[in-house]
Formats: structure tokens, C-alpha cells, sequence
């Protein structure tokens, strides 16, 4: 992956350490206790995994950057939680495991822009799920299109060691398109000069949820619903995000919800060092 990368990941922490508690506490009363094994795609570095950990719920995270894994890794480890995390893109997802929770908060969706490359992540995503299991995402509509198109935007931020990280990101929006384009720049700046930057290009799919409704018929899943974001009412036509509820009905190719072989090795965070996985 070229973006979520090293200052990114720095960022991303030092700017959002913790998830919002009312989205937490959303999650949270989707998951019935009586549930199995629970995974989080696009687990960043466990804003939302860690709150899960630790309430003893079983829940595996994957996500595409070993930046982020890594910060996953630590955060949880500083917390004595030990969760077994993939380095995997969900478009490629390919685990011995069958979940009958599985959870993408924060439009992180959004992330994968091609759209095949979307549908096949769905795909993927069901037979993931054991019959009857459920997926939760939240996605961002047109709505959530950010305004000050056109003009960089800066947030700065002080690292431990006394030196600044500054980020500046210039958004373009393509409405044809649904998509947001960004650009992103990170500089770590020390006495007045700048000692690291970093470079990324990052660009997030909308949809309407009606699009995204045919997206998750299309990939198998069953019961739909829709939701504003954080709460149980239907959403309103101008809501920048929804979260969609829906089912696997079984064409779980993981057909127990125990850690079988392993296609792919897992990051453990009981490793001493970080595991670079292929
Ligand atoms: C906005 S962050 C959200 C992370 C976490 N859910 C949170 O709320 O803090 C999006 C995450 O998705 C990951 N990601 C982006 N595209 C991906 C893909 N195709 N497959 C797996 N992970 C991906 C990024 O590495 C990043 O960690």
C-alpha cells in the first residue's frame, strides 16, 4: 500500500487516539453476547479493535498497512491485549476463519475506489462470514464531500521528542465520479527545519445508499438495512454517513468459527518484534 504509511500512522494517532465513545457504545450494542468470533477489516491501529479486546470479545483485525498493524500491534500490547491481527488487503481476503461479526467502521470503505475491486471485497467479506453472521460497515455518501475544496488545510501536532508534525492536505472532489481526491503531505520539523516528510495520494468512493445497497445484494448478502451513523433511526436524504446491516447466508468457505491452518500467518502481539508478513 502506498498510503497509510509512517508519519501518516503517526498522525493518524496523535490526531485520533480513541474512537468516538458514541460510535463505540454503537458497535458495541450490535454485538449480542452470545456471538462468535468477531473481525474488523481495515483495523488501522485498533481505534475501534481495542475497546472490543477489551471486553474479552474474540475479534481478529486485517488491514492493508504494516504501519498501521505495527501501531496496532503496540497500542494493544501496552494494554496487555493480545489480538491476532492479518496483514491483508480485503479485496484479497483469504483467512481459515468463519466470523459471525464482522465490522468496518469510520468509512473506511470508501478506501477501496475501483469499483470491481470494491465488489469483489464484498464478495470476499461473505464467504468470510458464517451462515447467518452479520456485517456491519458505515460508508460516507455525496454528502460528506468536504466543502473547502481546492485550498490546502493544516493541522500541527507536538511529537514526544519535542519536534512538530505538521500535515497539510488539499482535497478535490470529482461529483461525476464520487470521489474525493486528496493529496496529503507530512513533515516532521525540528528547529525550524524539516528532518522527515512524507508524500501520499488518497482517494475515497462515495455512495449513494441505494448504490450500496445493489452492491450488497449483489455480493450475496441478505436482510439489509440502513441506518444513520451511530444511531437506529432510518437516514435522512442529506446524511454524510449510513451504516448498513446485513447477512451471510452461507457460502462460508471457513466453515468453523475456530483458528484453523492458517492461509495467511497471523501478526501475533505477543511477538517480541514486528512480524513483516509477505
Ligand atoms: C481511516 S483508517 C481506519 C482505521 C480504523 N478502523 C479506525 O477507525 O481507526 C482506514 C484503514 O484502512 C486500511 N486500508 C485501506 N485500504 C485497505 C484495503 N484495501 N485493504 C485493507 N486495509 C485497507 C488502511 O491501512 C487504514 O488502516
Amino acid at each position: 500500500m502506498d498510503t497509510y504509511r509512517r508519519l501518516c500512522t503517526e498522525y493518524y494517532d496523535l490526531s485520533k487516539p480513541q474512537a468516538p465513545p458514541d460510535a463505540v457504545d454503537f458497535y458495541l450494542r450490535l454485538f449480542p453476547a452470545s456471538q462468535g468470533p468477531a473481525l474488523e477489516p481495515m483495523c488501522g491501529s485498533g481505534r475501534f479493535l481495542i475497546p472490543f479486546l477489551e471486553r474479552g470479545i474474540d475479534i481478529d483485525g486485517v488491514d492493508g498497512s504494516p504501519h498501521m498493524l505495527d501501531a496496532c500491534h503496540r497500542r494493544c500490547r501496552d494494554k496487555g491485549l493480545e489480538p491476532v491481527l492479518y496483514q491483508q488487503l480485503i479485496e484479497e481476503l483469504d483467512l481459515s476463519r468463519g466470523y459471525d461479526f464482522v465490522l468496518i467502521p469510520a468509512g473506511s470503505f470508501g478506501l477501496i475506489i475501483d469499483r470491481a475491486a470494491a465488489a469483489e471485497a464484498l464478495r470476499r467479506l461473505h464467504r468470510h462470514i458464517l451462515p447467518g453472521g452479520r456485517l456491519i460497515l458505515q460508508i460516507e455518501t455525496p454528502f460528506a464531500a468536504p466543502p473547502d475544496l481546492g485550498r490546502w488545510h493544516q493541522g500541527r501536532l507536538p511529537r514526544p521528542d519535542g519536534s512538530e508534525l505538521v500535515f497539510n492536505a488539499l482535497p478535490t472532489y470529482d461529483p461525476a465520479e464520487q470521489l474525493q481526491h486528496d493529496t496529503h503531505r507530512y513533515e516532521v520539523v525540528r528547529d525550524g527545519l524539516v528532518v522527515q516528510s512524507e508524500v501520499e495520494y488518497l482517494s475515497i468512493r462515495f455512495y449513494r445508499p441505494d448504490e450500496f445497497r445493489r452492491m450488497l445484494e449483489d455480493a450475496g448478502f441478505t436482510d439489509i438495512r440502513v441506518s444513520a451513523a451511530s444511531r437506529d433511526d432510518p437516514p435522512n436524504d442529506q446524511d454524510p454517513t449510513v451504516v448498513f446491516r446485513c447477512r451471510a447466508v452461507g457460502d462460508c468457505r471457513c466453515i468453523s468459527p475456530e483458528r484453523g491452518p492458517l492461509t495467511s500467518s497471523p501478526l501475533n502481539v505477543a511477538d517480541a518484534s514486528p512480524v513483516r508478513l509477505p
